[in-house]
């Protein structure tokens, strides 16, 4: 099986690269990580593309024109697939006209529900009864490409925040892996 030459972006703390990269180890796995591009050099989730010898490349997105060097990487590390997991950070429609629907993006709430950011303080103030999280393709508008895949949790009245986060995340670490396979099965 040749697997798909897939760059992970990440602002922060990287645990889903981090599961990404364990996924990638099975051969059945349809994806290999070949790059990681991260837009804060103080992102904890480098340590894993370092620990795994996966090629890393720090850009300043405060730049204006930061995504030429974004795409220069992709073709030179011949990238067909982009994997959005928690980059924090709008890419704009040259990167994605670049890659149509070769992009996907793990969003911490049940879309269309609370896109955007402070999902979860929304989500308490707002009294919702589940929470979860969506892989979705990304398009030109913020967190609204089609959805892949979607996992639900009920919250209980006594969950804040950081339970509602732990939760959101122990299901994003089953829908990322399955949403790939789900993608590339139906090539
Ligand atoms: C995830 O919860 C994801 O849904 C959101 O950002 C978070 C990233 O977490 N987009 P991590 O960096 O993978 O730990």
């Amino acid at each position: 099986m040749v697997k798909k030459k897939t760059c992970v972006f990440i602002s922060g703390q990287g645990s889903n690269l981090k599961n990404l990269i364990y996924n990638s180890r099975d051969s059945n796995f349809p994806i290999k990580i070949s790059l990681v591009i991260c837009n804060n050099e103080k992102a904890p989730g480098i340590t894993y593309a370092k620990k795994y010898k996966i090629p890393y490349i720090l850009v300043d997105s405060k730049f204006k024109n930061y995504e030429n060097k974004v795409l220069l990487s992709l073709k030179r590390y011949k990238i067909t697939f982009i994997c959005l997991a928690g980059y924090m950070k709008i890419i704009s429609s040259k990167l994605i006209k670049n890659y149509q629907k070769k992009i996907i993006n793990i969003h911490p709430s049940l879309l269309p529900k609370f896109k955007g950011l402070n999902t979860y303080s929304r989500m308490l103030k707002n009294n919702e009864i589940e929470g979860g999280c969506t892989v979705h393709y990304v398009n030109e508008k913020l967190d609204s490409g089609s959805t892949i895949i979607k996992k639900k949790f009920f919250i209980n009245p006594s969950d804040d925040e950081k339970n509602l986060k732990k939760k959101t995340q122990i299901l994003e670490y089953r829908a990322l892996p399955e949403a790939i396979i789900k993608i590339f099965r139906n090539v």
